[in-house]
């Protein structure tokens, strides 16, 4: 069959397709209903299946005579440290560490937070908690205490899993200050803290609470894999929304596993034995999904890298890992390739290595720019595939499906919908738009398995934010149309979030913190176009009347309070004081207007007829001159 009839099947009996997609699988007992609907009417994927995803990634493969195929390649080049583990290895790693955690008092539903750089042992503490059927809440290791106290409060954690440091570039992070704030801020206090001993840092273990990893892990007996409910959650990852609360978005393990099975054949064209690598971090969706996830549980083997594009040691990083390890697909973020473009236009690393293996490219997280995308394919001489997801899904929504039909390209188009996602584009006011126009990325309900069924704790805010707008769908809060040939392009988000060198952040997260500086009345956080990180934020502040603070002494004060409070990759560089934000005469501040102006010249910007003074846009054109903001930048 080919992609449009798969994706029309999958549309048009949403159960039966996915009904075959899940026989694929080795499930403990098969699902009552492929699809339900619980008492609060969400929908819910499998129900009455058991399973345990840590058995589908590790066992088995085992069981099935594949014990000694390589599960992961572990590359870091920041510690100058390599290693591979088979699936037997891994097993065996996963299941001791299990027993660590079930010794801790860890069970079935409880929560267990893991804070740790790009090691395997982060891979290995998320398939043990699977396997005791604990849900994980990874965070990623650029935030700061702050963030991780929030988080510690949302999920609860029995036991955080971390590591003595983290390693940027050349610089070590040590991780103990950072846990031990983080436990000071939050109110609700984990038993234990488990930490790995890496030789960069040491760490001072707290007697009774914290735990070293490794001798913990020899004393445990090996625990196996718990029948959990398909409709159990697997994991919580918080992920930004428009306030300074993230949403911890529910995964869970069913619906989860046969949606990722489907995408590694059907958009990544990989085999079991076959190698993938997925240049991005445990702590986003993308390395839950296809560093750890998706390729164990397809029998494949994943690469575990612990360095950056760029500087570890050179930007030929890439390639010498695509060709050391036979990556048959590599999957990045654009701003990885942009970094590598600026340092080496003329790709003159790439002479060193032979990547013939490499057979197509994947990016996401932002949108892939045509400049990036033309240096690429002309670099590469391959499919360079954009495709366009987010954490909510857990999969990709929009992709090129090269495992079922490569589709042509369309440049600045994502391609086409994956299966179970019925994509409309609507107006403001719920009505579809014709093709080319405009609007807003809507998805028809159902989603299909392995997106949210809510957010932890939240089924208030998970109906407001994605399914109250558009009654019958759920509100992506992406802008974009969709073509005649039913190419969809994505144009950006229709809310607060940005997207900086393909992390996800809240302006209205930073504007909270902003607002906490004692000298600010009120402030605006917008994203700015940059060439290398996509988008960048910046801070427009009004001073307290008698404020006694000048712009430098401010913005270094700003700068640092969004380092410590929300973390470094939050990268506010740029700060302006200005006498006036503008605003609608009912008090919105025109953030848009703000974003259209670092732009556009104040000329091409049209004063909104609701604005309640057309001076304060004038005065945030010459603040963005005077400090070289956006289009002034120097
Ligand atoms: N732990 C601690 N600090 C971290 C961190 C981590 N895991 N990740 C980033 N940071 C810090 C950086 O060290 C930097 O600190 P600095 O301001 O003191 O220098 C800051 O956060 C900003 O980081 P980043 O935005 O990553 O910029 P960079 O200049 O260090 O690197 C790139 C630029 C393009 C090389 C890098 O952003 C990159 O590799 N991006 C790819 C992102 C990605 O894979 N996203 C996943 C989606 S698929
Ligand atoms: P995250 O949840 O971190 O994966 O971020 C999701 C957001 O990133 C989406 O809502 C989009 O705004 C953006 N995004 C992800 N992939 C793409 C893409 N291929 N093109 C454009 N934007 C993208």
């Amino acid at each position: 069959m080919g992609y449009r009839e798969i994706h029309q099947e999958s549309i048009r009996d949403p159960e039966g397709f996915w009904h075959k997609q899940a026989g694929r699988l080795d499930w403990f007992e098969p699902p009552e209903e492929v699809l339900s609907r619980d008492d609060r009417g969400f929908y819910r994927w499998f129900r009455g299946g058991k399973l345990n995803v840590s058995y589908l990634a590790l066992d088995a493969h085992v069981n099935a005579g594949r014990g000694e195929q390589t599960a992961i390649f572990y590359d870091s080049p920041v510690s100058g440290t390599k290693s591979a583990y088979t699936y037997r290895e891994l097993r065996d790693e996963v299941a001791r560490a299990a027993g660590m955690l079930r010794d801790l008092g860890v069970a079935h539903g409880d929560r267990v937070v893991i804070y740790m750089p790009m090691i395997p042992e982060a891979v290995i503490a998320m398939l043990a908690c699977a396997r005791l059927g604990a849900i994980h809440s990874v965070v990623f290791g650029g935030f700061a205490a702050n963030e991780l106290a929030v988080r510690i409060d949302d999920a609860q954690p029995k036991v955080v899993l971390t590591a003595s440091c983290g390693i940027e570039f050349d610089r070590v992070i040590p991780y103990q200050p950072l846990v031990n704030e983080a436990l000071r801020r939050s109110e609700y206090n984990p038993s234990h803290v488990v930490y790995v001993r890496r030789p960069q840092a040491e760490v001072d273990l707290e007697p009774g609470r914290d735990l070293d990893w490794q001798h913990a892990v020899t004393e445990a007996e090996p625990a196996d894999p718990v029948a959990v409910d398909a409709t159990d959650p697997l994991y919580i990852l918080y992920t930004s929304g428009t306030t300074g609360k993230p949403k911890g978005v529910v995964r869970e393990g069913g619906g989860y596993a046969v949606a990722l099975n489907w995408t590694m054949e059907a958009v990544y064209d990989l085999h079991p034995g076959e190698v993938f690598w997925t240049a991005s971090d445990v702590g986003w969706v993308v390395g839950h999904s296809y560093i750890v996830y998706a390729p164990l549980i397809r029998g494949c083997t994943s690469v575990v890298y612990e360095g950056k594009p760029v500087r570890t040691p050179d930007a030929g990083a890439f390639w010498r890992v695509i060709s050391e390890y036979g990556a048959k697909a590599f999957f990045t973020a654009p701003t990885a390739f942009r970094a590598v473009k600026k340092e080496d236009p003329e790709a003159r690393h790439l002479e060193h290595y032979d990547i013939s293996c490499l057979e197509n490219v994947f990016v996401a997280g932002e949108r892939l720019d045509p400049p990036t995308y033309e240096w690429l394919a002309d670099t590469l001489q391959r499919p360079v595939i954009d495709h366009w997801w987010q954490t909510e899904t857990g999969w990709p929504i929009v992709a090129n499906p090269m495992g079922i039909e490569p589709m042509p390209v369309k440049s600045g188009s994502a391609t086409l919908p994956m299966a179970g996602y019925d994509i409309r584009v609507l107006d403001d006011s719920g009505r579809e738009l014709p093709a080319g126009e405009q609007g807003n990325l809507a998805i028809k309900l159902p989603l299909p398995p392995g997106c949210l069924p809510t957010l932890w704790n939240d089924d208030a805010r998970f109906r407001k934010s994605y399914l109250d707008r558009f009654t019958g769908f759920y509100d992506t809060s992406d802008g974009g149309y969709i073509d005649e040939d039913g190419y969809v392009f994505i144009m950006g988000r229709v809310d607060d979030v940005i997207n900086v060198a393909g992390h996800r952040l809240s302006t209205g997260e930073m504007e909270e913190v902003i607002g906490n500086h004692s000298s600010v009345a009120e402030c605006a956080v917008v994203g700015i176009h940059d060439e290398l990180k996509g988008e960048l934020p910046v801070g427009f502040v009004v001073l307290k009347d008698g404020a006694d603070i000048g712009q430098e002494a401010l913005e270094q004060d700003l700068v640092k309070m969004i380092r410590d409070e929300i973390g470094a990759i939050a990268a506010l560089r740029q700060v302006a004081i200005v006498q006036k934000l503008p605003k609608t005469r009912s008090g919105k501040i025109l953030r848009k207007s703000i974003r259209t102006l670092a732009k556009e010249s104040r000329d091409e910007v049209p004063t909104p007829s609701t604005i309640d003074d057309p001076g304060s846009l004038d005065e945030i054109a010459e603040a963005m001159q005077a400090h070289g903001i956006g289009r002034y930048a120097r």
